[in-house]
């Protein structure tokens, strides 16, 4: 008898609304990703993205940036609590703290982030506004493995939209966003059935 793979133990890193945090999970539950949440982490205590994964029977864990001295502390424990759970794959879903070479080289090609730009185009904070204060004809999401740039990772998928003339950033965001709820989850499953690899810096996809 065909025994089916075990599922890919996620850690999905928060600390906003997890609107992005819900797709994954919906996904998940739908049965269409081999994955399993074992942990969502947030570096903020007032997230709704953690009420979210209660209400999903997730684990959930505080860990706030104030305990800790220096950024490289915080992510000592960070990855301890990853290891602890056996974490595979950490999916960055709107975490707003730079990770230090001590995340980055725990988890090597196994952190995804989802930033709200055509990288490279608009790394860094507040992409969207600098997507229409440049005055782009279209821009959209990118998700991508995190090395130890910001946002200069191995680009795994993207997805584009236009940027209409009187955009605001909250309407730009809005349709960026029902983007990212699409192709996150979905660079997630082709990593669950391990389907991307890497050589040199180009992410190679088995469809
Ligand atoms: C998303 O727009 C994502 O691109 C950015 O942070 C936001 C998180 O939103 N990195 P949510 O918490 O998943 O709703």
């Amino acid at each position: 008898m065909m025994t089916a793979n075990q599922p890919l133990k996620v850690a999905v890193l928060v600390s906003g609304n997890g609107s992005n945090l819900q797709a994954i999970v919906d996904r998940i539950e739908a049965g269409e990703i081999n994955a399993r949440i074992s942990c969502v982490v947030s570096n903020n205590p007032n997230a709704y993205a953690l009420a979210r994964a209660a209400k999903h029977g997730i684990s959930t864990v505080i860990l706030e940036k104030r305990l800790y001295g220096k950024r490289s502390e915080y992510d000592t424990a960070l990855v301890e609590i990853l290891k602890n759970h056996d974490i595979e794959l950490v999916v960055l879903a709107g975490f707003m703290q730079i990770l230090t070479d001590v995340m980055v080289d725990a988890f090597p090609y196994a952190i995804m982030n989802i930033h709200p730009a055509l990288l490279p185009a608009f790394p860094g904070l507040n992409a969207q506004k600098q997507a229409l204060d440049y005055g782009v004809r279209f821009s959209g999401c990118t998700v991508h493995f995190v090395d130890h740039g910001t946002d200069t990772g191995p680009i795994i998928l993207q997805a584009v939209v236009p940027v209409m003339q009187d955009d605001t950033v909250d309407v730009l965001s809005k349709r960026i966003q029902k983007e990212e709820h699409r192709v996150f989850p979905e660079a997630i499953r082709l990593f669950a059935e391990g389907k991307i690899s890497i050589k040199n810096r180009q992410v190679l996809i088995e469809y």
